[in-house]
């Protein structure tokens, strides 16, 4: 590549996207050794296995994982001729639900190896030509970071298969740091008020995050920290599960149907003790964790145990993003830097949620702790399309799914990448899933007098 003279505006230009295709090199490439630690972690026979029927083969989602960056950036960002197109059925999601993807004629996991590393290879190439400006697809690097959170959203997805597994452990990680400092108010207040909901300037945010618009939010209060294990299981001892009063008729018919009786993964001792399975060991429930693994219906069922309520999807990223100082909409909690160890409990460097307080330099500026990372939190709000709303580059990855049966997950978990959890990300699944690394905090309308 030549460089333009100094003192035109070709050269800072160009360099500029030098930077930009080394940043996406690098990103690629993080992502794929994930990818790849997730998947060399067990033996072929488990990779093709069904581990739940929720789950694809951890073999499937390697290949799809190929298969999204063969469509969007060989064929379609870099024009190229297709490496496997008698494949694109197979790995097309639509085509087959999870439960019968094991069924199909699947690459082997050789097969699947190779067919990812020269899709890759193919990838770099087109990296390396195509200008970074011009289509909308390509500016800001935009296909590629699309295919960075794919694969990414994947892994978390491959995570959760790695938890549903049965036999002893295969990923081990470092243990999760320890609260630091008191932990502060249980609850904050957030005044009335009109914030900055959503965004038009992050490049790699996906077509659900856009465009930004002012909300109107009422004052309410937030739980400054997650519900933890300890908390949901006095919901548990004080019969929660037990009290259809507590309940919403779908989530009393969930609870019934399939005889909930705690989080998934969880079990009781003879002695009343609970243990819970984290990446296929036993070990006691940490009581000061946040809980992880219940459905929205059972979060629900414990707001109304103690007359609280989930908070809705505006109040989430309003308490996640309002500066009540300076009345701005900040990028992250903490303020535009992107998310670093210090921030968050991100990016699958440790396997379990932190305590409350782990993370000071994270807390947003309401004081509300560990709102990215550790787990997805549900909100009340089913997923929708903002108003203005535009499906890019397809309408498959947002708009099929908007209605009234899914709900709204935020803040990612422990398992979430920092290219994914931005403060804007909309996760989205079905009120009775469980198996997603998802836990809740409580919210409440604040009263009158409280609002002066
Ligand atoms: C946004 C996590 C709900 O896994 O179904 C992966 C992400 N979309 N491949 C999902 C996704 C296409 C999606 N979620
Ligand atoms: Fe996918």
């Amino acid at each position: 590549m030549s460089f333009s003279p100094a003192g035109t505006t070709a050269g800072p230009d160009r360099r500029d996207e030098d930077a930009l295709r080394d940043r996406v090199a690098r990103e690629l490439d993080r992502t794929r050794r994930r990818t790849r630690h997730l998947t060399d972690a067990v033996d072929d026979e488990d990779l093709r296995r069904q581990h739940s029927p929720l789950m694809s083969p951890l073999v499937w989602d390697l290949a799809h994982v190929g298969s999204q960056e063969e469509l969007w950036l060989v064929r379609d960002v870099g024009g190229r001729d297709p490496l496997r197109p008698d494949i694109d059925d197979l790995y097309d999601a639509f085509r087959h639900g999870r439960a019968d993807r094991p069924a199909l004629p699947l690459l082997s996991p050789t097969e699947a190896r190779r067919y990812v590393a020269s899709v890759r290879t193919k990838a770099l190439d087109v990296l390396a030509d195509v200008p970074l400006e011009g289509r909308r697809l390509v500016t800001g690097a935009f296909a590629f970071g699309m295919i960075v959170q794919h694969e990414q959203q994947h892994d978390e997805t491959m995570l959760a298969t790695h938890q549903l597994r049965r036999g002893g452990p295969v990923l081990t990680a470092p243990p999760v740091p320890a609260p630091a400092g008191p932990p502060g108010p249980s609850e904050v207040l957030v005044p009335a008020g009109t914030f900055t909901m959503g965004t038009s300037v992050e490049t790699w945010a996906l077509d659900n995050e856009r465009p930004a618009h002012p909300v109107h939010v009422p004052a309410f209060h937030i739980d400054t920290k997650a519900v933890t294990n300890a908390r949901f299981a006095e919901f548990i001892d004080d019969g929660g599960y037990d009290r259809p009063e507590l309940w919403s008729g779908e989530g009393w018919a969930l609870r019934t149907g399939s005889d909930l009786r705690a989080p998934l993964f969880w079990r009781r001792d003879t002695d009343g003790r609970w243990w819970r399975r984290v990446f296929g060991r036993w070990e006691p429930v940490v009581p000061e964790e946040p809980v992880v693994h219940v459905s929205f219906h059972e979060a629900e069922a414990f707001a109304t145990w103690c007359g609280r309520r989930l908070p809705t999807e505006a109040e989430w990223e309003k308490a996640a993003r309002f500066d009540p100082r300076s009345g701005e909409t900040r990028r992250y909690p903490w303020g535009d830097e992107a998310p670093t160890e210090r921030h968050a409990n991100l990016g699958q460097r440790h396997l379990r949620p932190a305590p409350a307080g782990a993370f000071p330099t994270g807390t947003s500026p309401l004081g509300v702790h560990q709102l990215l990372g550790d787990v997805w939190e549900w909100t009340s709000t089913t997923f929708r399309g903002y108003p203005g709303f535009a499906a890019f580059p397809y309408r498959e990855y947002s708009e099929v799914f908007f209605g009234e049966e899914y709900r709204v997950l935020r803040g990612g978990s422990f398992g979430t990448d920092h290219t994914v959890a931005r403060a804007t990300f909309r996760n989205w699944d079905y009120p009775r899933r469980r198996q997603i690394f998802a836990g809740f905090r409580c919210a409440r309308d604040a009263r009158r007098e409280e609002v002066g």
